[in-house]
C-alpha cells in the first residue's frame, strides 16, 4: 500500500518573551529586516515571530540552520524555498495574534487563517457565486459570520496554493458555506472533476479564529495533521 504523504499545519501565537523575540530577530535576512524597519511595533513583532519560527521549522525539515533558509517569491508574491534538495512546499498565514505554517512534500500548498469580524453580509455578495449566495442565505443569521469566514479561508487557502492570491478570484473555488469546521467544496472554475486532485481541511485556531489548508497532491493520499507549537521552543526535526 502506498504510504501517506504527511502535510503538517503548525499553529502558534505571536506572543513571546522579549528574549525570544530578540533571538528570532537575529535569524531573519536583510530583506525581512528592511521590511520590519518600515512597520509599526505590533506588525514588526508579527513578522519577526511568524518568519522567525517558520525559518526554524523549515530549517529543521531541510537539515539546515534557520538563518540559511532562502526565500524567493513568485510573480504574485508566493514564497518558496531556494537551494534545497528536499522537496518541501510551505505556506504561511497570520491573523488575530496567531500564525499558521503548512509544510509538506506536495505540488501545491496553501493555508489561511482569519479572525472572525462582524457585518460581512455586504462582503458576501462580492465573495460568493450565485450558487454559494443561495446556500448562504439559507443559514441562520447567528451562524453566518462563522460560515462566511469558513468559506473565505478555504477560498484563500486555495488561491494561496495556486500562488495567484486574490487576483485568482475568490469565486474560482466554490464551497458550500457552513458554520461546521468541515469544508464542502463544490467545484473549481465551475468544474467538480478538478477537485479530485485537491484536499481541503478546515480547523479552528481559537474560538474567534478559523483556518483552512488546501493541498494539491495530484490525487496522492495525504495525511493532514494540525498541531499547536510553543513559539518559545526551537523546532525539532519532525515531519
Ligand atoms: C496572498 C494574499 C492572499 C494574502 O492574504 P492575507 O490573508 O492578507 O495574508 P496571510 O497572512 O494569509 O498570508 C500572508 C503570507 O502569504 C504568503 N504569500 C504572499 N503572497 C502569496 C501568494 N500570491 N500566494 C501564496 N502565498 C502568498 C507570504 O508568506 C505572506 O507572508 P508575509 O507577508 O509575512 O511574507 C493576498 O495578500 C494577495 O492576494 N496578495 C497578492 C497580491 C498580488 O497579486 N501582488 C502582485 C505582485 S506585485
Amino acid at each position: 500500500m502506498p504510504s501517506l504523504i504527511p502535510v503538517t499545519v503548525s499553529i502558534w501565537p505571536i506572543s513571546v518573551s522579549a528574549g525570544r523575540l530578540e533571538s528570532l530577530h537575529t535569524i531573519l535576512d536583510s530583506a525581512e529586516r528592511s521590511r520590519i524597519e518600515k512597520m509599526r511595533t505590533d506588525s514588526a513583532r508579527e513578522l519577526i515571530v511568524s518568519h522567525g519560527v517558520a525559518r526554524e521549522r523549515l530549517g529543521a525539515l531541510c537539515g539546515i540552520p534557520p538563518e540559511a533558509v532562502v526565500f524567493r517569491t513568485e510573480a504574485r508574491g508566493k514564497p518558496h524555498l531556494e537551494g534545497i534538495s528536499a522537496p518541501v512546499a510551505f505556506n504561511l498565514s497570520h491573523s488575530g495574534g496567531y500564525c499558521a505554517l503548512a509544510t509538506g512534500a506536495v505540488a501545491r500548498l496553501g493555508v489561511d487563517i482569519e479572525a472572525l469580524r462582524p457585518a460581512i453580509d455586504d462582503l458576501a455578495t462580492n465573495v460568493f457565486s450565485e450558487r454559494e449566495l443561495g446556500l448562504y442565505a439559507a443559514i441562520v443569521p447567528g451562524d453566518r459570520t462563522r460560515a462566511f469566514f469558513r468559506s473565505w479561508v478555504a477560498k484563500e487557502a486555495y488561491l494561496k496554493a495556486t500562488g495567484d492570491g486574490l487576483a485568482g478570484g475568490l469565486q474560482s473555488l466554490e464551497t458550500e458555506p457552513t458554520a461546521d469546521v468541515a469544508i464542502r467544496p463544490i467545484g473549481i472554475g465551475g468544474d467538480a472533476g478538478v477537485l479530485r486532485s485537491w484536499r481541503f481541511e478546515g480547523f479552528d485556531v481559537s474560538e474567534g479564529i478559523v483556518g483552512a489548508v488546501a493541498v494539491d497532491a495530484g490525487g496522492a493520499a495525504i495525511d493532514i495533521r494540525i498541531r499547536r507549537i510553543d513559539p518559545e521552543l526551537p523546532a525539532r526535526a519532525d515531519p
